[in-house]
């Protein structure tokens, strides 16, 4: 095997790289060696009062498109096949200055508001009612992020109240009026959104958001305590192990968000990279905060606090970097960033940072579902996915519960900012008596050859390939060319067991299953 080390003393740069962008990568894969367990939560995604996410996105009162409620059914279909089992919602920066008591009721009485995170009016038709209707219908479990930013600890309770709440009381019996008997049951709750941030309506210091998150929290679990909290991270190690000293008793997970991109294709794929790093910090601060606080008196709240190790939400990701037009005021359509190919292999590899991370990522939201930074595009005659939708169909329809252990040795690109990063990026999950091998090839004009080793299972010759890509690293889909990347799938015959070889196209995604 050519190895990255031995060779870089004898061969010119250029060369060295074209000697190792030929070398086959070996992948050996331990198919009973369970490395983590994957939480399908993982493929959540997140819809914010933005742009047209919501209005113009998921709903669209009037439109042909449209059921007799509002919501786009074109749209939906499409949510379906991502089958998001979690949604966050109402922002995002959006919630940092909303009232949710605007939203609900009789629509035309609602407020119309001007939103301070958007520059833009807010017509407040979609609400709390319209959004956990729209949660019931594609099956997902909501998550609602509270306003941490000008709102109170009471307006966050009486939240809680009008979803949970079961008694004869004020919001219950709002909700009740409403047309809604039953509680909804709402179990994910974050505590406020990027609060560190300038950027954000009543941003905080660590210090004076974990007072007054720590307060809300009470008030909200003395209302339901079954709730789950998830308390605000930052990418700054010393923010969350403040924020976690004061509510690591209360809270069950942390959250974490990362936005990346340029057009350097290299350097925007080595990011995930930079991902692990985020990992690796926030669990490290986990792993201090909860060290700190053992032996330590436990907060008397009367009701029962966290026993299970604090989990990582890492609830706002996405490659963001051409539109930035989120508070240009004459922008109606905000942050409608255009996909290309290698933003699909982008989203893969994150997709195996999360699988790899199980066991601690125990959620994940794409930011944003529709329109905004999305997969899915509509304009009011159609509707369009990127080719960042494909990755997230597929992994999140095939892949197994367990990741098991592979080793891979291969050829490798030097990122300026990352270091050596392998070609090939292999994370391979197992699941009903199946393995699915998945590949990123992200050599920008290479296919590459990979020799898999299995070890621990024997499996049949034949299987299938699922594969996303197309034409160039830049090929992307519009209203008018909808198909330039999609997803294909084959049989295929030539597996063997315990060993076979495969060729990966040029800048790809692909899933190798096998039974
Ligand atoms: O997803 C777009 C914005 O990015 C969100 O509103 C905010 O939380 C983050 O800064």
């Amino acid at each position: 095997m050519i190895t990255r080390r031995s060779l870089l003393s004898t061969i010119p740069a250029a060369s060295l790289l074209r000697a190792q962008a030929s070398a086959v990568t070996q992948v050996k894969i331990d198919a009973d060696r369970v490395i983590a367990r994957v939480n399908p939560m993982i493929f959540g995604q997140f819809i914010e009062h933005l742009g047209r996410c919501i209005y113009g996105g998921i709903y669209e009162e009037g439109s042909p498109l449209a059921d007799a409620q509002g919501y786009r059914k074109d749209v939906e279909a499409a949510v379906k096949r991502l089958n998001p089992p979690v949604l966050r919602w109402p922002g995002g920066n959006f919630v940092s200055s909303y009232h949710w008591e605007d939203g609900i009721g009789p629509k035309d009485q609602r407020p119309r508001r001007f939103d301070t995170a958007w520059f833009a009016v807010e017509s407040n038709r979609f609400g709390t009612n319209e959004f956990l209707e729209y949660c019931r219908r594609i099956h997902a479990e909501p998550y609602l992020c509270i306003n941490l930013g000008t709102g109170t600890i009471e307006e966050a309770a009486n939240w809680v109240e009008y979803c949970n709440g079961v008694e004869d009381t004020h919001y219950a019996n709002l909700r009740r009026k409403h047309g809604h008997a039953e509680p909804y049951n709402v179990k994910y709750w974050g505590l406020g959104n990027e609060i560190y941030g300038m950027w954000q309506a009543g941003h905080k210091s660590a210090e004076d958001y974990a007072k007054v998150a720590l307060e809300a929290a009470k008030m909200m679990k003395w209302v339901d305590p079954s709730i789950h909290l998830i308390a605000c991270g930052a990418g700054d190690p010393q923010w969350n192990t403040t924020v976690l000293e004061m509510l690591g008793p209360v809270v069950d997970y942390l959250s974490v968000h990362f936005y990346t991109g340029s057009d350097d294709y290299y350097e925007t794929l080595a990011s995930v990279k930079n991902v692990e790093r985020l990992l690796r910090e926030a669990d490290g601060a986990i792993e201090f905060a909860t060290a700190k606080l053992r032996g330590k008196p436990r907060p008397p709240v009367e009701f029962p606090l966290r026993t299970k190790r604090i989990e990582i939400a890492f609830d706002e990701w996405n490659v963001w970097y051409r539109r930035r037009d989120g508070r240009d005021r004459s922008v109606k359509a905000k942050l409608e960033e255009p996909y290309n190919l290698r933003d699909a292999l982008w989203t893969a590899s994150m997709l195996h940072v999360f699988q790899r991370w199980g066991d601690k990522v125990t959620m994940a939201n794409l930011a944003q579902m529709v329109n905004v930074i999305a997969p899915i595009m509509t304009s009011p005659q159609g509707m369009y996915l990127q080719p960042t939708f494909f990755p997230l169909e597929l992994y999140r329809a095939r892949c197994g519960a367990e990741v098991v252990s592979s080793a891979c040795t291969g050829p490798v690109f030097e990122s300026k900012a990352m270091g050596p990063v392998d070609y090939l990026d292999v994370c391979v999950t197992r699941g009903g008596g199946t393995l699915m091998v998945g590949v990123v090839n992200r050599h920008q004009d290479r296919a590459l050859p990979a020799r898999f080793e299995i070890n621990g299972a024997k499996f049949g010759r034949a299987g299938k390939v699922y594969s996303i890509h197309g034409p160039s690293p830049d090929s992307r889909n519009t209203l008018e060319r909808p198909s330039e990347v999609t997803l294909a799938s084959r049989a295929y015959a030539e597996f063997g067991s315990p060993a076979f070889t495969f060729e990966f196209p040029a800048h790809s995604v692909t899933l190798l299953e096998l039974s």
